[in-house]
């Protein structure tokens, strides 16, 4: 089973990926709502909510665990990777190659939470892959509570989100990556405020691509994964609105479960 974990609703653009590249697979996934957002926490507070969510998907069956959240993602990859033997991927690494290889001019702009854009993860990835490009980021620390509140078509929402872009044209980016998991719901505002000539790089999509491309290369992993097709989704603080925007996001009907990692 595909173990997909988040903070709250983001994951589920992970899980959308997911569904649409490995549909057979089965899936579980976890929202951590009693403690969203994570993105304005400590590194160590992350961590060990990490590790909660990581316990939680192994007990459900999970074999392959993704960190569908960026600030889980740069506060816990090497610790989970270190404690499980269980596969990890992230969201980060994925899209941090993308965008370096997609950018004609290396000016790659990146938005994520405070705590993501502070940790340095994306600059030193996208450097890793492409040394001479000039990285200009910016914490979006208002993008999560509009998205769990699904103020999606709001002019307040479009006016905060140009309102954070503008650094970044300033600057003359020619990519932009979407560096945390709850953005690529805003995906059309965000492109329409940053401009049309500018590339959006949504890393819920090149997750689903690796973890793809991993399960080709990897048959002995791949032949023990059960596909039935089922997916189950369990978050920390049950409330209609998410339900609402899951069923939106995913664009199908789903019955979310009550867990307590
Ligand atoms: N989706 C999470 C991410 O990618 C949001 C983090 C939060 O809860 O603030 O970073």
């Amino acid at each position: 089973m595909i173990g997909i974990f988040d903070s709250g609703i983001g994951g589920l653009t992970v899980a959308r990926a997911i569904l649409e590249q490995l549909p057979d697979y089965d899936l579980v996934y976890f929202g951590d709502t009693a403690r969203t957002p994570y993105g304005n926490k400590s590194a160590l507070t992350v961590q060990h909510y990490a590790r909660r969510c990581a316990d939680f998907l192994i007990s459900k069956g999970a074999q392959v665990i993704i960190i569908a959240c960026n600030t889980a993602a740069s506060a816990a990859t090497d610790l989970l990777s270190n404690a499980y033997p269980t596969p990890i991927f992230e969201v980060i690494t994925p899209g941090a190659a993308q965008a370096a290889r997609l950018s004609r001019t290396g000016r790659i702009g990146v938005i994520g939470t405070r705590s993501t854009i502070a940790s340095g993860a994306y600059e030193r990835r996208i450097l890793a892959f492409r040394p001479n490009a000039e990285v200009i980021s910016q914490p979006c620390p208002l993008l999560v509570p509009l998205v769990e509140e699904g103020w999606i078509r709001r002019r307040e929402t479009a006016m905060i989100v140009k309102k954070y872009l503008r650094p970044l044209k300033q600057r003359q980016i020619d990519t932009i990556i979407l560096g945390c998991t709850h953005y690529p719901v805003l995906a059309d505002l965000i492109q329409a405020k940053a401009g049309a000539h500018i590339r959006l790089v949504d890393s819920a999509m090149t997750v689903a691509n690796q973890l793809k491309t991993h399960l080709a290369h990897t048959p002995e992993l791949e032949t023990t994964l059960s596909r039935d097709g089922r997916s189950s989704f369990f978050i920390s603080d049950v409330t209609p609105q998410f339900q609402a925007i899951a069923c939106k996001v995913l664009n199908r009907r789903l019955t979310v479960l009550p867990a307590e990692p």
